[in-house]
């Protein structure tokens, strides 16, 4: 995915998007580019990189102007190349646009305005939608109606900011994400609050199907028929705004180590709706769980603590797959959605696929103003703060914490946790990293890695498994402990490490024992226990607490681990490649 900015004030336009974009740049960084009106002519200027890297090389922010727009791309249509980053200007130079999505029929519209003498440069559909802007306005001369006409003729999921060359801004919004800052003297178009959050907390959240025309220092805001369809300027929390590194090396160090905090906050704003969530569940017939990427892992979590501790049996779906067998979905289902960003195509048209069954929705977010906030029912926020590595991390661990308040809830407090405890462990661990250092040096060199759990432990070796690919590039998979003797054995060799996950709980023997096996093979082994033992070459200690608490101490050693062998790999853990932080497309 990418991000999309546009800029219509009294300041120079180009330090402003740069700025923006570079806060932005979670949601995509293979290349950037910005443009700029100035004296009735648009410039252009772009380039493959993360922002400062391009930006240092051709100065995007000292292109001149006071209205412009800007991109960070993730590409999806067309390689990482110059050429294709955007902005995309029209065949004539008067338009020019920034675009996020999927444009579905664009070889269809591409054919037909090859026929009408356009020529393309790039291997982007967004360079469809410039020239149809062109061919549009070319026939309409009015910006109003050339966007009506163009939305019409698209297809796909999209936000798009349009220039014109006479210093009109136009954005439409469908199936992505779109926010219009209003600041004192000037408006800002942005895929996130994150774009502008630090001019303005003054933001109206676009509808679908809507667009917003700015020109002379007014705005108007009209649906895709053309009406006025009405907003509202939510005013969106500072904290928000609150992303910066601090004294720490990354933003994913940095979230890592908010985590004893984080998990105490978990959920604190939402009491209300974790009571009537957990009602929600209690009552119903069928429960679905649904995620992807880590969110899928929380719902694998949530399955199994439903079960075991309040014998409620609870279905997890992987959103990306509901699509293929929607027929599961039970009629007037409880549907729970957990997402960091709210914004995962997967998991909105999951949600959607759920709607259509009459299904009730519980969100778990930690961005109250996403569209899945908007679309559920009953809204749980993770409170954690925002999260701008791509790797999730605190979000994981706020999302298992509501999870556990709401069993709680459902065994009408009979499940005790002392959170504030357990913070302490936490931030033992944390405090600790140096062991966690010296094994991740010796990942520098290896090629696979494999993570073995049982029971509720397996959900964690998955998300282990996550987090080792994510930041380090190196193959990990996840192992059901007892899987092993059914194939996974055969990989061991001494060229493999294996990270055995076993606190002492009931898993504790069995998974010892598959350790043994897999000892017996040469591998090397990195334990992760409350417990010591001979058969681990490297014991990472986890403390002896609550049982339903495991998951979460687990995981904290094994994100630093991720961490610092991406850092013995020289990877960027906050920005790792081909990936983006939301996948607003699917
Ligand atoms: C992307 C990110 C993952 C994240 C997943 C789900 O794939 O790279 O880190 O877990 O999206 O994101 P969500 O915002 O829906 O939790």
């Amino acid at each position: 995915m990418c991000s999309i900015i546009g800029y219509y004030g009294k300041e120079n336009a180009s330090p402003i998007l740069v700025k923006g974009l570079k806060r932005m740049e979670y949601r995509g960084y293979d290349s950037v580019g910005v443009a700029t009106e100035s004296e009735n002519e648009i410039k252009l200027k772009k380039g493959i990189g993360k922002v400062n890297e391009v930006n240092s090389k051709v100065q995007l922010d000292t292109l001149p102007g006071k209205i412009g727009i800007g991109h960070t791309r993730w590409a999806t249509h067309g390689r990482v190349t110059e050429l294709n980053a955007h902005p995309h200007p029209s065949n004539s130079g008067k338009i020019a646009i920034v675009h996020n999505g999927i444009i579905e029929n664009f070889e269809e519209l591409k054919k037909e305005l090859e026929t009408d003498g356009y020529d393309f440069k790039s291997e982007t559909d967004s360079e469809v939608i410039v020239n149809l802007l062109q061919k549009n306005y070319e026939i309409t001369k009015d910006v109003k109606k050339t966007i009506l006409k163009t939305v019409s003729e698209i297809k796909g999921h999209y936000a798009f900011v349009a220039m014109f060359e006479n210093g009109q801004l136009a954005a439409a919004r469908f199936h992505e994400p779109l926010i219009i800052g209003v600041g004192q003297d000037d408006f800002f178009l942005s895929s996130d609050v994150l774009g502008f959050i630090e001019f303005t907390d003054n933001a109206i959240y676009l509808e679908n199907g809507n667009f917003v025309i700015i020109d002379k220092d007014k705005f108007q805001v009209l649906d895709f028929d053309g009406n006025n369809p009405g907003y509202g300027i939510t005013k969106v929390s500072k904290e928000f705004g609150d992303a910066y590194k601090g004294d720490y090396a990354h933003f994913t160090l940095k979230e890592i180590y908010e985590q004893n905090e984080t998990i105490l906050k978990a959920g604190e704003k939402a009491i209300d709706a974790i009571e009537k969530a957990a009602e929600n569940i209690k009552d119903a017939q069928n429960i679905y769980v649904t995620g992807s990427g880590t969110s899928y892992n929380s719902a694998l979590i949530a399955k199994q603590i439903l079960s075991k501790y309040v014998k409620i049996k609870a279905e997890p779906i992987m959103s990306s797959e509901l699509q293929f067998s929607p027929e599961t979905i039970e009629e007037n289902s409880i549907f729970i959605a957990i997402s960091q960003s709210g914004e995962s195509a997967d998991v909105l048209d999951a949600v959607r696929i759920a709607k259509k069954a009459n299904c009730r929705i519980i969100a778990i977010v930690n961005l109250l103003t996403s569209s899945l906030a908007r679309e559920a029912d009953i809204v749980i926020g993770m409170n954690c703060g925002p999260e701008i590595g791509v790797a999730a991390t605190k979000s994981f661990t706020s999302q298992l914490v509501i999870l556990y308040k709401i069993v709680q809830k459902i065994s009408n407090n009979e499940i005790t946790i002392d959170f504030k405890e357990f913070s302490k462990s936490i931030s033992k661990t944390l405090d600790n990293p140096t062991k966690i250092q010296q094994i991740a040096k010796e990942l520098k060199d290896i090629s696979d890695i494999y993570i073995l759990g049982r029971g509720i432990n397996y959900p964690i070796a998955k998300e282990a498994a996550l987090k080792l690919k994510e930041l380090t590039y190196i193959h990990a998979e996840g192992i059901p402990g007892g899987e092993l003797k059914h194939g996974p054995l055969a990989l061991m060799d001494s060229n493999v490490y294996v990270i055995i996950i076993n606190p002492s709980d009931s898993t504790y023997s069995d998974t010892l024992t598959s350790a043994r096996e897999i000892k017996a093979r040469g591998a090397k082994i990195i334990g992760i226990s409350d417990i010591e033992s001979n058969i681990y070459d490297y014991w990472i200690e986890i403390p002896k607490i609550n049982e339903v608490l495991y998951p979460i101490s687990e995981i904290v050693p094994i994100q630093l681990l991720s961490y610092y062998a991406a850092l013995e790999k020289e990877t960027d853990p906050d920005y790792p490649r081909n990936l983006a932080k939301s996948v607003t497309v699917k």
